[in-house]
C-alpha cells in the first residue's frame, strides 16, 4: 500500500466525503497531500490528521485560478456539488456554477499543473466524475452535462501528456455514502412521503446491479491505484464503480 513516497498530491474538495477518503488513501501510500477545500476548517482538521497541508479556496473563482501556478505530481479534482429540478425550472445560475465547479476549475487547476509535470516528467490526474459521466438521469441536466464534460476534459489531457509521463483518468462511482448524498436521500424522502431506506433502495439504486451504498474508501482504493506506479499505462480511461449500474 506504498508506490507513492516523495510524491505531492492535491485534492480539491478534500474537506468531506470521498475527497476526504482519498486524502487519507493517499498520504497512507506516502504523498504529502494539499487538501484543497473552501471549508476551511474541516480542510485543516483533515491536513493536521494526515500530517498534511490546508489551501483554503473556493474553485468558483476562476479568475484567481487563472494566475495560480501550481505544483503536484498527483492532481484530483474532486470538488462538486449537485442541484436537482426540471430542465424547464432549472435556474441558470445554478447550472453556471455547477459548470464552473466541476469543468472550468478543474481545466483551470490541470492548466496549471501541467507545466511541472511535464518539467519532472511525472504526473497523475484523476477526475472524480461519475455513473452521470456516462449515464444520464432525469432532473440533473447541470451535473450529468459537467461530468459529461469532465470525461472529455480528462481524454484530451490523457492524449497531450502521454509524452511527458502524465496520465488522466476517470473514476465513476454510483452513489456513494457522503454528506452530498445523504442530503438527498433525505430531500427525496420527504418529496415522495417514504422512508430514507426505501429512497436508497427503490429510487438511488434502481439501476444498480449490487444494492447498496458505495463506500468512500472504497472510491479512494482505486484512486490511490490510479495514482500509483502499477498504474503507468493507464490513460484516456473511465473505470466505474457503480455496481453494474453501467453494465445495463
Ligand atoms: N457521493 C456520490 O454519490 C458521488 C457519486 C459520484 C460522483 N461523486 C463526485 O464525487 C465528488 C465528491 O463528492 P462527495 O459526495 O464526496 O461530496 P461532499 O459534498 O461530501 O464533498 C464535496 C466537497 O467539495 C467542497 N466544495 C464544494 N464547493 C467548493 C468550492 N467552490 N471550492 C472548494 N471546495 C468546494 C465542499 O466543501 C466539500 O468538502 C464530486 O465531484 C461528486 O460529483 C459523488
Amino acid at each position: 500500500m506504498t508506490g507513492l513516497q516523495g510524491r505531492t498530491a492535491l485534492i480539491t474538495g478534500a474537506a468531506s466525503g470521498i475527497g476526504a477518503a482519498c486524502a487519507r488513501e493517499l498520504a497512507a501510500r506516502g504523498a504529502a497531500v494539499t487538501v484543497a477545500d473552501v471549508d476551511e476548517a474541516g480542510a485543516t482538521a483533515l491536513a493536521e490528521e494526515i500530517g498534511g497541508k490546508a489551501w483554503a479556496v473556493d474553485l468558483l473563482d476562476v479568475e484567481a485560478l487563472e494566475r495560480i501556478r501550481l505544483d503536484a505530481d498527483i492532481l484530483v479534482n474532486n470538488a462538486g456539488m449537485q442541484v436537482i429540478d426540471r430542465i424547464v425550472d432549472y435556474q441558470p445560475e445554478k447550472f453556471r456554477m455547477l459548470l464552473t465547479l466541476m469543468v472550468e476549475s478543474p481545466f483551470l487547476l490541470i492548466r496549471s499543473v501541467l507545466p511541472g509535470m511535464y518539467e519532472r516528467g511525472f504526473g497523475r490526474i484523476v477526475n472524480i466524475s461519475s455513473v452521470h459521466g456516462i449515464r444520464a438521469s432525469e432532473f440533473k441536466v447541470a451535473y450529468v452535462t459537467a461530468k459529461h464534460a469532465l470525461e472529455g476534459l480528462s481524454k484530451v489531457t490523457a492524449l497531450e501528456g502521454a509524452s511527458h509521463g502524465v496520465t488522466s483518468n476517470c473514476v465513476n462511482p454510483g452513489y456513494v455514502r457522503t454528506p452530498l448524498v445523504t442530503k438527498q436521500i433525505a430531500d427525496q424522502a420527504r418529496t415522495h412521503g417514504i422512508g430514507e431506506q426505501e429512497v436508497v433502495e427503490k429510487i438511488l439504486l434502481s439501476e444498480s446491479a449490487i444494492k447498496r451504498l458505495v463506500e468512500p474508501e472504497e472510491v479512494a482504493g482505486l484512486v490511490g491505484w490510479l495514482a500509483s506506479p502499477a498504474a503507468a499505462m493507464v490513460t484516456g480511461a473511465s473505470y466505474t464503480m457503480d455496481g453494474g449500474w453501467s453494465a445495463r
